[in-house]
This record gives C-alpha cells, structure tokens and sequence, in this order.
C-alpha cells in the first residue's frame, strides 16, 4: 500500500470512520498441536489478516510438546485452514501471514521453556516489530493451567511495566466445580491483574448471541412485555446432532453440565434476563450479569431429583445413519454414567422474574442441531371467538435463534382465510440471512479480535465463572451420590424425564 494511503486509512481509523486495528503483537498459544488452533484460532486469525484487521507485526508463537520445524507448524496449519475454507485461501495473504507464524517445542512444565520463550519474543520485537505486547493463549490441558501461570509469572512474563502489554487467555472449562474455580481464579490472580485476564466463552463471540441484547435494547417493544406480567416462561435449548466423536476422555471428566450448562447456557441465560445496562461495556454489562446469577435460586440437594435430569445417549438413528450409543465411544467406560443430556428448572428470584421458570436443556444426538430461546408469554386472559375455532390457536412465543437459520419469529393468532372465524398461530419470520448482506464472522474471529484489541466486555469475569458454579454445584453434588443417568436413543429430544419436568407444570417443550 502506498504510504499516502497508509496515512490515509490511519486518519479514517482515528475519526472512528474504518473499524480499529490492533497494536503490533505477538500471540504464544499453550498446547498448540491441539485441535483448536488448527480448526478455530489460525482460521479466524487468517480471515482477520485477509480483511486487513491484523497488523503487519503480528507473530504466533505456538507451543507445546511435539518435535516440530517452524515450517512443519505452517504445513500443518495450511492443511487446516484448507479444510475449513473449503479449499479456497489466497495464496497471498496465507504467503504474508504465515511469515508471522512459529513453533517452539517445549515442555510447559520447564522453567527452561520460559526463558527460551522470553528470548524468541525478544528477538520478534526486534525482527518482526511486535513492540513488546503479548498475549498468552492457554489451550493446553486444563490441568497445566495452573502451572502455566505460575511459570509465565516466575519468568516476569505477567509484568507489563516495560510499556507493553501482557494478557492472559484462558479456554473453558475454567475449573470443574466451585472450589477448583476459586483456587484457579486465586492461582491466576497471583500473577494477573483481573484485566489482564481474558476467559473465552466463544458463545458469546456469536453474533446471534450478541443480538439478543440487540433485541431487547433496542427495541421500544420488548423490553415493556420482558418481565413475569407477561412471561409464562422462559426456554433454552442447545441442542447438537452430533455425539461426542473424538472426544470421549474429555467428555468423561465433563458431561453435558460442565461442557455446555456453565458456560453458554448460563451466559445466554444472563443475556436475555439482565436488566439493561448502563453502557455496553465490560463492566456495565458484567455487573448485570452477576446480578442474574446471583439471582437464581440454586436447585438445593434434595429437590434435584425434580428439578434436574440428565441423560446419557444410547445408539439410535441420527438424520437416516446408524449411530453407536455413548458407551460404545472411543475412550468412554462401558459403564459410564457421564451426562451427555441436562435438563433443569430455574428460578429467577428477583422483581422482574418471581415465578417465572426457566427451563434449559442442552444435549449430544439429538434430532438436529438448534441453539435458541424462547419466550412464551402468558394466554390471552380471555378469546371472544368460540372454542372449536380457536382450537389451533397457542399463546404468543417469540424465539431467538442463535444457529442455525439465525433469525427471529413470532408466533401469532392470525385469522384463517374463509368464512366463520377461525384462528390459528402462524410465524412472523425474520431471518438474517435474508435481512443483512454481509456474512457473520466466526465467534473466534470477533474475540480475538477484541482481545488484541484489549476490550473485555465479551469475556467472562472471575464472579461470572464463580456465579455459574455456585448455582450448579449442589446438582453435581446430588448427582455424584445417585449414579444413574436416564437413557434416551440418539436421534431423539433426550430421556423422558425430561418431558416430565415441564410436564408436571402442565408445560411441554418446544420442538425447534
Ligand atoms: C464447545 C463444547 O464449547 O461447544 C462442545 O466443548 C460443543 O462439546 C461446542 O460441541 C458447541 O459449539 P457450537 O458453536 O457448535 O454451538
């Protein structure tokens, strides 16, 4: 680019007309043979380089144990990014990005590790301009989190006080209950300020997601109807047609309710029950957040045989293919109680929500693939229309769809078309594919983005991780007592228990 246009383009980004570009800066990724790097992080950092969002001096310094050559690591993160893009990458970005792309073999646990670290950032500063600024990316084992930290910090890699700045990534799970939250949490912030903390939720990187605020904050409609004068309840479902594939070790230390229920469940719980924040910022909108789960009245030991289920998938039939039930997986026990489906009924206890029940599921093999939320509001206090014509007719519910078909729709009455008068519900239909031209980025794109950029608000606080934990645990609790998980047939809306929880208060769930 010519330097006139350079400057150019800088004014523009001064005034706020062209979206920002991070500092110059380098990137070290902990457990950087992994699946995520390859299928998630190096595919988002490449888009961002191909929409000009990257700095020139930018590197990623990809870590972990594998005997590996600079040029082995870009082979191997070519072949990803193939995959993932079809096919189609540019020969000339990948050329210019994968420059700033390298490997460093090394055992995370070594004090050795670190200072051969520190000095191959040096020399980045010094070849590749990163000024100093790094961010450390932990998507090794979470069982290394904890060293990794102490590591990094013994290394003065934490300090900031040479001008540049150090931020510290964490993948979920962030702990796998309350206390292990807590002593990672304190573990950390030995070493980290709170703000230089950065937890990745990549829910809340999705745009659909984000909307749900959209929805509610800026539109005069919404918000007067949000609350249990109108609410009946409140459903959450993420649901996933796939089982649990290659991951059968990890998901039996997880199950559903650690994997799924205390990150995303919980944010998009916390999205759509906050109160409007002051500002869209990390903390205005944080603060809201932990005013909800505070808010939510833990499900205490005894009442989790009513108020929570799970489930664990047997083998059944999943969009017309014969699928293996989970204890056939690769790397589970035969006799694995492990959940791969959740159910539970939460209260929010605040002047908003008194007695409206939220009732959130998530699952492995089930029909097809459906994150969303619904509302539905109370029946209409009474129909002047008589009963056999307004047989059809259900009350309104509005769903947020946050994948796939992203959209929204409202269920409404609407007479049908000749005499007499009938009424049914129909669906008004907003659909975001049609509504908007541009391609929504991919939820890691949007967060590492506003990570470089050093902007917190979509990632999660120490209290929020804490918040979501201390709701979940006495579930874990009851349920590590009692062994048995309900079974369901893959391909199918989870155990029948399930259906028993709404069932009991004449509720059913949707089928999305
Ligand atoms: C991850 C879980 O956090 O989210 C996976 O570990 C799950 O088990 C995935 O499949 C679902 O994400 P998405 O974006 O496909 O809804």
């Amino acid at each position: 680019m010519a330097e006139t246009q350079v400057v150019r383009q800088n004014v523009l980004r001064d005034e706020g007309r062209l979206p920002p570009v991070p500092e110059p800066g380098a990137m070290v990724i902990f457990g950087a043979s992994g699946d995520l790097t390859a299928r998630k992080l190096i595919p988002a950092l490449y888009d961002l380089a191909e929409g000009r969002r990257l700095p020139m001096e930018f590197a990623v310094v990809g870590i972990s144990r594998t005997e590996m050559s600079h040029d082995e690591f870009r082979n191997r993160l070519r072949d990803g990014l193939e995959e993932q893009r079809a096919g189609s990458v540019s020969e000339d970005v990948w050329e210019s990005f994968s420059k700033g792309l390298f490997y460093l073999p090394g055992d995370s646990k070594k004090p050795e590790t670190y200072e051969e670290l520190k000095d191959f950032l040096k020399k980045l500063d010094g070849e590749r301009g990163t000024s100093g600024n790094r961010i450390f990316y932990l998507s090794s084992s979470p069982s290394l989190f904890p060293t990794i930290v102490e590591r990094l910090g013994e290394a003065g890699m934490s300090r900031e006080d040479d001008g540049g700045y150090s931020r510290l990534v964490i993948e979920k799970p962030f702990g796998r209950d309350l206390e292990s939250a807590r002593h990672l949490n304190g573990d950390i912030l030995r070493y980290f300020r709170e703000k230089q903390i950065y937890r990745i939720d990549h829910y809340l990187g999705k745009e659909t997601v984000q909307n749900i605020l959209a929805l509610r904050f800026s539109n005069g409609i919404f918000e007067p109807v949000w609350n249990q004068h109108y609410v009946d309840h409140v459903q959450i479902t993420v649901a996933e047609d796939i089982g649990v594939g290659t991951r059968g070790a990890f998901y039996e230390e997880a199950g559903a309710l650690r994997d799924i229920v205390q990150n995303h469940v919980m944010q998009v719980l916390c999205l759509t029950a906050m109160e409007p924040p002051v500002a869209f910022d990390a903390d205005s909108l944080r603060e809201e957040k932990v005013k909800v789960l505070k808010a939510v009245r833990p499900i205490s030991e005894d009442e989790v045989g009513e108020a929570a289920v799970r489930g664990q998938y047997d083998g059944g039939w999943v969009f017309g293919e014969e699928v293996r039930g989970y204890r056939e997986e690769k790397d589970v026990a035969a006799d694995s109680e492990t959940e791969t489906y959740v159910a539970l009924k939460l209260l929010v206890d605040n002047w908003r929500w008194a007695g409206v029940p939220f009732y959130v599921r998530a699952g492995k093999r089930m029909p097809k693939k459906a994150t969303e939320i619904s509302i539905q509001f109370h029946k209409t206090p009474h129909t002047p229309f008589s009963g056999p014509d307004t047989e059809g007719l259900e009350p309104n519910v509005l769903v947020i769809r946050v994948q796939p078909e992203e959209g929204v729709s409202l269920k409404i009455g609407a007479k049908v078309p000749g005499s007499g008068f009938e009424v049914r519900s129909v669906n008004m239909d907003l659909l975001y594919g049609s509504a908007f031209m541009e391609e929504a980025p991919d939820a890691y794109q949007r967060l590492l983005l506003d990570l470089m950029l050093g902007d917190p608000t979509l990632f999660i606080r120490a209290d929020e991780a804490e918040g979501a934990w201390s709701i979940l645990q006495p579930v874990m609790e009851g349920w590590s007592k009692d062994g048995h998980a309900a079974r369901y047939p893959a391909g199918t809306w989870g155990p029948d228990e399930a259906g028993e929880l709404l069932g009991h208060d004449g509720r059913e769930w949707r089928r999305p």
